[in-house]
């Protein structure tokens, strides 16, 4: 039996996150949402999160001791509208015993299509490109011309052969490669006939390098000055993982000095990348706004997996997806 008159928890939504969302959340919570475009400032999140039993958020919040302070120790439940979980203090967290809901998997193959698309950016230059049409730089057909790499024949490394790494390797193989190469923790089982290899040989021999693993302190800066060297000078480096994973004044120096040929990024330190960054100076760099899993249904479904998490985490029932660490 549940009373009519209890209460409804209460859970902090820090942005608009679509109408299937919240309504889902509505029919069970009490909501409170940020509803700007920007993110909430900190001193706001700081203060809206005060005794609330669940707490939904997005990559740009930190949710630290403070936060978790200030939230007090009525909440039960944090679930973030990702699969990124860097910006979780996961330790004080699970300390106090709180749950948290993530949402892999129905952002897998947005972000994969993604990150082919930037990587043909990058190699075939096509924003370059673009540009050159628009601005009279287009003369005549011209044998080299805006040429890049093919992915034809190509090897192929992917650091981080998890759900959206392995996602990328299929869309890939179409494309022709001659070899798919992968470095990460646990041996992968996979049709892809993609073989694990040390980070060194995959440094060595992949004509592109796509990062696709998560940000933890052993891969933090794992691109860095030692190892853009030990690319081939002609490699393409696609990031669509975390900016952190890179040390992104060596990335520069790399693309600067031809170390390697070219990067294309979809993530970067900070976020948004600051205008005069040299980064975008370069024009053998490709950049995006961290769009990764930005297709209409992909945020859709996140968002209302997020709530689910939440939902069922006050229900006291299984979350539909939930950061077992
Ligand atoms: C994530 O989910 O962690 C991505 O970076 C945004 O979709």
């Amino acid at each position: 039996f549940i009373s009519t008159n209890m209460a409804k928890p209460s859970v902090y939504v820090t942005r608009e996150i679509g109408p299937e969302a919240t309504t889902l959340l509505k029919n069970f919570c009490d909501v409170t949402i940020w509803a700007q475009s920007e993110p909430v400032s900190r001193a706001d999140l700081l203060s809206n999160v005060q005794g609330k039993d669940a707490l939904f958020c997005l990559l740009t919040e930190k949710i630290d001791k403070e936060v978790l302070n200030k939230a007090g120790p009525q909440l039960k439940v944090i679930a973030t509208m990702s699969v990124g979980f860097d910006h979780l203090d996961l330790n004080e967290i699970k300390r106090r015993k709180i749950k948290v809901g993530y949402t892999p998997d129905v952002l897998t193959s947005a972000t994969a299509e993604l990150t082919v698309a930037l990587l043909l950016a990058t190699s075939r230059r096509i924003l370059e490109a673009n540009e050159e049409a628009r601005n009279g730089g287009w003369k005549a057909w011209s044998p080299f011309w805006l040429c890049g790499p093919s992915l034809n024949g190509a090897t192929v490394g992917i650091v981080g052969f998890g759900r959206i790494g392995q996602e990328v390797a299929s869309r890939l193989k179409p494309f022709g490669i001659k070899k798919l190469i992968y470095t990460s923790q646990t041996l992968k089982k996979n049709e892809l006939d993609a073989q694990h290899v040390s980070l060194d040989e995959l440094l060595s021999t992949s004509d592109f390098v796509i990062a696709t693993c998560a940000l933890t302190p052993e891969t933090k800066e794992m691109f860095n000055d030692d190892t853009f060297k030990k690319m081939k000078s002609s490699a393409v480096f696609i990031n669509t993982s975390r900016g952190g994973v890179v040390n992104q004044d060596a990335l520069i120096r790399a693309l600067k000095n031809k170390t390697i040929w070219a990067a294309g990024l979809d993530v970067t330190t900070p976020e948004p990348l600051p205008l005069d960054s040299d980064l975008f100076k370069l024009k053998n760099c490709v950049i995006l706004p961290h769009i990764g899993s930005a297709s209409i249904e992909t945020r859709n479904e996140m968002a209302v997996l997020a709530a689910r998490n939440i939902i069922s985490a006050l229900k006291g029932e299984n979350m539909p997806s939930e950061l077992l660490t």
